[in-house]
């Protein structure tokens, strides 16, 4: 949290010279920034002239102070008025000269085109100079790490895998954000607080593809993820030169990890099929066998990401049942979802709620409860699928195929 204000900065110096030096190099200074910016260049500068119909001067009017520019206000204010009786509300298609752009994002078709800025990113910015030289660097990427102050020195090393091409950004669900101030990183990093929420909580509230689509890549992790033999950089190589829109780092180590896609394999860059217990599987290109990647260490391409923004649903927190259909996103789901195997990652300790390795801490003497409610948001999450498909199907008159009954 940074709280600004723009009072004076800084200190009176001691010594009386130096104050009355300063004082008067300020008179001048003044002065001589008062002598070469008369009024009228002052009032165009602040309000252009295009700008006028659409502010607000009842103030000044009221006042009717009788000064030149407010006067220039006041007529082209009551000519905007004059004429809104004939359309405040609705468009009227028919006067071409309101603004109304279908095409630009819903519920902005008033603005001229070139002035929507639809979409942000969080790059920290200055309070001075020019806008246009805030940003030294624009980082390319974005990771989001949901952590507790507990598993702090984990993050920390984490985070130093991430080149300076990184925006980092923790959810805290402990509420402690503070305790990270003795890391040099966490000044650039984004902080937001939210009690007892999880990832895909976070992730659905601050991570709107909108806002995070400067970024071309967007990690979504946990903070029980060991980091030894990860390098950022050049996982995103490998994922690029792979084509993966969804990928996550091979898991080690092996024992424990219940599905046979996230494991590491030794033997090669990238796997995007595995086989899995006999009739786990009866298409090889679907999960859990294909088209599959866990929920702990994911990693999704803007576009991937802009797709699975909206499939998470507001009332399900756990994202249970998520990773089997993260595959809805992309086409052909089995090439363009897989494991990176030779930067790899591990699971360091194995949580109580099973496999989805979902940030542990502040619930584990509530475990059981929890684990009932991911169960049972896992089959909420499932019959919505399954019921929106049939709705779709239906309405458009056609036979599902077989292949997406999971
Ligand atoms: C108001 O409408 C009149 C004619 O109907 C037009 O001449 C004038 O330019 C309009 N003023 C504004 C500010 O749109
Ligand atoms: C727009 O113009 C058409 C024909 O010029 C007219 O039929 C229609 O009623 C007008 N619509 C409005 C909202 O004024
Ligand atoms: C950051 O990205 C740039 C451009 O892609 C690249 O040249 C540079 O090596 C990256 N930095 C690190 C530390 O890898
Ligand atoms: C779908 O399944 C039914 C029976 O299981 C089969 O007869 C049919 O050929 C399948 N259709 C396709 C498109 O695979």
């Amino acid at each position: 949290m940074v709280s600004v204000t723009c009072s004076v900065v800084g200190r009176i110096p001691n010594e009386t010279v130096r104050l009355i030096i300063t004082t008067f190099i300020g008179l001048v200074f003044g002065f001589l920034i008062g002598v070469s910016f008369p009024t009228t260049s002052l009032a165009k500068l602040i309000y252009p002239s295009s700008f006028l119909p659409s502010i607000d001067l009842t103030y000044i009017e009221d006042k009717n102070v009788g000064l030149s520019t407010q006067t220039f206000f006041h007529r082209a204010q009551s000519s905007v008025k004059d004429n809104e009786s004939s359309s405040t509300h609705g468009q009227n298609l028919n006067d071409t000269s309101k603004i109304w752009v279908p095409k630009n994002p819903w519920g902005a078709e008033r603005l001229p085109p070139d002035i929507v800025a639809a979409e942000s990113d969080f790059y920290l910015r200055r309070l001075w100079g020019k806008p246009s030289e805030d940003l030294t660097i624009k980082p390319k990427y974005l990771v989001t790490f949901t952590v507790g102050s507990d598993q702090k020195n984990n993050i920390d090393a984490a985070v130093k895998k991430f080149s300076e091409n990184f925006t980092i950004l923790l959810f805290h669900y402990d509420g402690r954000t503070s305790a990270w101030d003795e890391f040099e990183w966490s000044k650039r990093a984004i902080h937001v607080s939210a009690r007892k929420q999880t990832k895909w909580w976070y992730a659905k509230r601050f991570l709107h593809p909108d806002i995070v689509a400067a970024y071309d890549y967007i990690f979504i992790w946990d903070e029980d993820i060991g980091v030894q033999h990860f390098d950022a950089e050049e996982y995103i190589k490998l994922v690029r030169k792979h084509g993966l829109e969804i990928s996550q780092p091979g898991c080690e180590p092996n024992k424990g990890l219940t599905w046979q896609m996230t494991k590491r394999r030794g033997d090669g860059e990238v796997h995007k099929e595995t086989e899995e217990k006999p009739g786990w599987c009866p298409d090889p290109h679907l999960p859990p066998c294909a088209a599959f990647v866990e929920i702990m260490a994911t990693v999704f391409s803007r576009d991937a990401w802009r797709c699975v923004w909206h499939m998470i649903q507001n009332d399900l927190v756990h994202g249970w049942g998520l990773d089997f259909a993260l595959r809805r996103c992309v086409d052909p789901a089995h090439e363009k979802i897989g494991v990176v195997d030779s930067q790899w990652i591990v699971h360091q300790n194995i949580p109580s709620l099973g496999n989805q390795g979902q940030a542990q801490g502040w619930w584990k003497s509530r475990a059981t409860g929890v684990k009932e409610r991911c169960t049972k948001e896992w089959r909420m999450f499932q019959n919505r699928m399954a019921q929106a498909e049939r709705a779709y199907y239906r309405e458009m008159a056609i036979e599902p195929p077989n292949s997406t009954a999971r």
